[in-house]
């Protein structure tokens, strides 16, 4: 993984962020230091399912595919977060996450992450409801299968 573009303004970036929406500026120059600009080519796969992983990566450019273990596909984009689940309980990836295309992400590690939680209350709750919401789907989907 390369970081991209040094100069890039990490905290205009992090304004475009939903996860980050309405954080201070005080809070978002201290979590700014928490991430980094990753730049990857199509194909990279950022998550195995059953590896260890520990880190939490959000899109800044670009789409990604979620496969499960089940055979599930789900696709992210810009905006969009995946990791959080290793990090929370500790345990393997759920499942395998591949670059569609070039992509842009800012990426956090175990440490960060909790730091991040801490520091802004905000991001855990938005956390805590997209595991909820991919929970539900995960469920709806399973519950098709005869
Ligand atoms: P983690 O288990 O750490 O690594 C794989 C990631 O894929 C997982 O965290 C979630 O971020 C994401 N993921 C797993 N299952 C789903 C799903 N059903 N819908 C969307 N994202 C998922």
């Amino acid at each position: 993984m390369a970081l991209w573009d040094s100069k890039s303004n990490k905290i205009a970036l992090f304004k475009k962020v939903p996860l980050f929406e309405g954080l201070t500026p005080r809070q978002v120059g201290q979590i700014s230091r928490l991430a980094d600009q990753v730049e990857v080519r199509e194909g990279r796969r950022l998550a195995t399912a059953g590896e260890t992983g520990r880190e939490l990566f959000i899109i800044v450019e670009g789409r990604a595919t979620v496969e499960t273990p089940r055979g599930r596909t789900v696709r992210l984009g810009r905006g969009d977060f995946f990791g959080e689940m290793s990090l929370i309980d500790g345990a393997v990836r759920s499942a395998t996450v591949t670059a569609d295309g070039p992509m842009k992400l800012l990426v956090i590690g175990q440490r960060e992450f909790w730091e991040l939680l801490n520091a802004a209350p905000s991001i855990s709750k938005k956390i805590m409801s997209t595991l909820a919401a991919r929970l539900r789907d995960a469920d709806a989907a399973y519950s098709k299968v005869p």
